[in-house]
């Protein structure tokens, strides 16, 4: 079994980025096999044959979204981006402008939120990577104070 999905030394990632990468790894499989199955499909003359691996990509579709599910819900961004792309008639492209702008406003919320939470940040029983890293602003707006 290969660890191709660390890109960086796998001991010093947080178990956070261990399961992400995981689940980007599985979401990778699975849309492989939707691949695979299509192409056999294609080529597969016996009926029953078609009807067992038409069957077995309905999975794989089905382990596609619920990989996807979980790493969009660790990732909000990733969300608001696919939330503007898919199950909409019209132009992709123009849906990936969308995407991009809304994408970009939600890391200004986000920003915001950490501004006026700063203090209190992170709240009990959140922990986060470097949240103080993401904190720039030397001002804390929901208390008035500087930051120590
Ligand atoms: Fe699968």
């Amino acid at each position: 079994m290969g660890f191709d999905q660390y890109h960086e030394p796998a001991n010093e990632l947080p178990p956070e980025t261990r399961t992400f990468a995981r689940m980007i790894a599985s979401l990778t499989e699975e849309a492989e096999a939707i691949g695979w199955y299509e192409q056999r499909l294609a080529v597969e003359p016996n009926a029953q044959a078609r009807a067992i691996m038409a069957n077995a990509q309905g999975e794989e579709f089905k382990h596609f979204g619920m990989d996807l599910e979980f790493l969009v819900r660790q990732k909000p961004k990733w969300r608001v981006a696919l939330q503007d792309i898919l199950f909409k008639q019209g132009d992709i492209v123009a849906h990936g402008e969308e995407a991009e702008e809304d994408e970009q406003q939600e890391g200004q919320a986000q920003q915001v939120f950490l501004e006026k939470t700063c203090c209190a940040w992170p709240p009990p029983g959140v922990r986060l990577h470097a949240p103080r890293q993401i904190v720039r602003d030397s001002h804390c707006v929901m208390r008035n104070l500087p930051h120590g």
